[in-house]
């Protein structure tokens, strides 16, 4: 039971709902959800897509943006009969909704509304499965808005953290289905890869900052308001969290590119008396249609799926200290460019902690490998097959079993 509200809880949201207040200068916003086989409707060197903007008038524009999903999936525990199921993907749909205000050449204010929705009936507060004569449920993941001035961007609400949010919105699940969490019971995402190789991101109700960038590379300092752990019924008060991340993307001609990015977080936690603490780095380099990817976070006290879910162990006094993570992930991925572009893919990620002698003595470490057709029949459709092979997750109590998985399904993204 606790597994389905975890997993209404881990939501995610669409990468979209990032792009909508920043500036295009952002790579890896930019680039999704449409970096893999969707094209830009005329040449390939056009401007990337933005959303549709509705422009009112010099100052004011409007934009939607979000995406539409559904998959059949079928899932092959050991030892048990197949389950087959009609549902989300990684994502739930999405619809973002963003008034911009130019109120100089300089300075922009934009607003973000972020609405995830699921297409199971599952109830206003997405508690149930698929069940007669319901409908499905509403989450407002995202409420935000930025000021983009010569002197840095200014980013106030709440939407993803800036740790592990490269790893998410690059996995090639994005836009698939990725690992097994709630198949049985359908509700608005099975989670992709998050505990597989990296920690989801989460909303985090913050302010940051993003300095001007200097030949394509910027830092964001940022406080975040806490989070307590999953299912906790006391309320952390006046304790704020830290994170950080500098990030640049350079170009080599037309063909050549690299990303680069790392980040810190650190949040007191009145469970452990102290500091959690987490870092990752990232590495994108694309060269000539391949896109190889290289993930690593390490932390201690931040879990191994969530922020801030678990992360915790008890030492041999007794005592409740931080429990040490370290997770990576490797991705390789091909696009053939011709009329309806073509993405192959292979992503292989593993998530360990280290419980003491508590949790799944036994599973080492959460594994998962997924390989990924993808089609762009259309402009913006996208035809999607996965197969992905997922050892037990190691921390999560009766979710995530060992199983194969096959998946194929359809993405409208706007
Ligand atoms: C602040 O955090 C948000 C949410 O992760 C992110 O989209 C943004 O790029 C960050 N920085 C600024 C200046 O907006
Ligand atoms: C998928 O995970 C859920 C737990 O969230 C479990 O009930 C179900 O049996 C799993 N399905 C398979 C085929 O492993
Ligand atoms: C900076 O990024 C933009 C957008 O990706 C790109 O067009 C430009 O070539 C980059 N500049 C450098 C120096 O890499
Ligand atoms: C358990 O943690 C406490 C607090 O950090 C420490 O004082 C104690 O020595 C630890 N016990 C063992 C057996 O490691
Ligand atoms: C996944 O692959 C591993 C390694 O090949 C294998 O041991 C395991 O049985 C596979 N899982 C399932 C559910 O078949």
């Amino acid at each position: 039971m606790s597994v389905f509200v975890l997993c209404s809880v881990l939501f995610i949201g669409l990468v979209n709902s990032a792009s909508a207040q920043d500036a295009p200068d952002e790579a890896p916003k930019a680039e999704a959800p449409m970096n893999e086989a969707a094209p830009a409707p005329k040449a390939e060197m056009s401007a990337p897509y933005n959303g549709l903007v509705l422009t009112l008038n010099d100052q004011w524009s409007l934009k939607f943006s979000g995406q539409l999903n559904t998959y059949f999936v079928a899932n092959m525990q050991e030892g048990k009969d197949a389950i087959f199921g009609v549902q989300n993907g990684l994502l739930p749909a999405s619809l973002n909704v963003s008034p911009m205000f130019k109120a100089s050449s300089a300075v922009t204010i934009s607003g973000n509304f972020g609405l995830y929705l699921g297409i199971p009936a599952s109830g206003v507060d997405n508690s149930k499965s698929n069940v007669a004569l319901d409908f499905s449920a509403v989450d407002i993941r995202s409420l935000s808005f930025s000021i983009a001035t010569p002197g840095g961007t200014f980013f106030l609400g709440r939407d993803f953290g800036q740790f592990g949010l490269d790893a998410i919105l690059n996995d090639i699940s994005l836009l698939g289905v990725g690992g097994n969490y709630s198949f049985a019971n359908p509700q608005h995402t099975t989670l992709g890869g998050i505990g597989y190789g990296y920690i989801y991101a989460d909303r985090l109700v913050q302010i940051n900052y993003t300095t001007p960038t200097f030949g394509n590379t910027s830092v964001t300092v940022g406080i975040y308001d806490a989070i307590n752990d999953f299912g906790a019924t006391s309320i952390a008060t006046g304790i704020i969290g830290w994170h950080a991340k500098a990030k640049t993307d350079q170009k080599f001609g037309e063909n050549v590119g690299l990303y680069i990015s790392a980040t810190f977080l650190a949040q007191y936690r009145s469970v452990l008396s102290g500091m959690a603490i987490g870092w990752d780095a990232f590495l994108k380099f694309n060269v000539y249609g391949f896109s190889l990817i290289g993930y690593i976070y390490g932390g201690d006290g931040i879990g191994d799926v969530g922020l801030m879910v678990g992360g915790t162990k008890t030492n041999g006094s007794g005592k409740v200290v931080a429990a040490s993570s370290l997770g990576y992930y490797g991705q390789l991925s091909y696009t053939i460019k011709m009329a309806m572009p073509l993405t192959i893919g292979v992503f292989y990620g593993a998530s360990t902690i280290d419980q003491g002698t508590g949790g799944k003595s036994d599973v080492k470490a959460s594994t998962r490998i997924t390989g990924s057709v993808a089609l762009a029949v259309l402009p913006y459709l996208i035809l999607r097959a996965e197969f992905t092979n997922q050892s037990e997750q190691k921390t999560l109590p009766a979710a995530a079993p060992k199983a194969n998985i096959v998946n194929v399904g359809a993405t409208f993204a706007f």
